[in-house]
């Protein structure tokens, strides 16, 4: 199956840059839903949080839709932050961090404090990827990278927890890295690639 145009059931920026930076490689444009909907991300698996968006983006405006539920699970604390990824300073277990200066911020502080003095410092990040073509059809995939969380913030690219995740096999963070090296080995890189090589099969 050839798919030139998709929409994005997803209102975060920088997961959306990320999509489209990956996809366009792959001759798949990118459409940006014209308003955000509120899909409560009620599931308690990656998977089913991705369905639940690209089917709720799909019945609205009636295009293929791509979504993408992804997190960080750390060992020490598995599996935390988990689905609780983007929320993780606000949530009872550890005490709560407040949102300044921003979520991102307040989550990697956490984190932080939650992991000193561990010594166990090992983490992946998962991403799960739901093409929803509508009639109950659709594909899914999965990505995967491990590495270690460091214990202080470097660089200022990506997003999320990426200043403090260091790849296996790398010794600089995501942030560090140029956008198109971390989509090489990314959790979201691989389940995208994953996609397109699969929806050429797909009839
Ligand atoms: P979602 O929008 O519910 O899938 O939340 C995903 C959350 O997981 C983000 O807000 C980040 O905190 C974290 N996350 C997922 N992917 C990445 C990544 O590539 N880098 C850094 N953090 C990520």
């Amino acid at each position: 199956m050839k798919l030139q145009k998709v929409l994005i059931a997803s209102s975060n920026p920088k997961k959306v840059k990320e999509i489209k930076e990956i996809l366009r490689p792959l001759g798949i444009e990118v459409i940006v839903p014209p308003k955000k909907l509120e899909v409560e991300e009620k599931g308690t698996t990656f998977l089913e949080n991705a369905y639940l968006k690209a089917k709720a983006y799909y019945e609205e405006f009636k295009i293929p839709t791509v979504a993408d539920d992804s997190g960080l699970i750390v060992e020490a604390i598995a599996p935390y932050p988990g689905v609780y990824s983007a929320r993780f300073h606000s949530i009872p277990e550890w005490g709560k961090e407040e949102p300044i200066p921003n979520e991102d911020e307040a989550n990697i502080r956490k984190l932080l404090r939650v992991l000193k003095n561990k010594t166990n410092r090992r983490a992946k990040f998962v991403s799960n990827i739901v093409l929803y073509l509508g009639d109950g059809k659709g594909i899914f995939t999965e990505g995967e990278v491990y590495g270690n969380i460091i214990e202080s913030p470097k660089g200022d690219k990506g997003f999320g927890y990426d200043p403090i995740f260091v790849p296996e096999g790398y010794n600089q963070t995501f942030a560090q890295m140029e956008p198109e090296e971390k989509h090489k080995i990314s959790h979201r890189g691989k389940a995208l690639r994953k996609l397109y090589e699969l929806l050429k099969e797909f009839k």
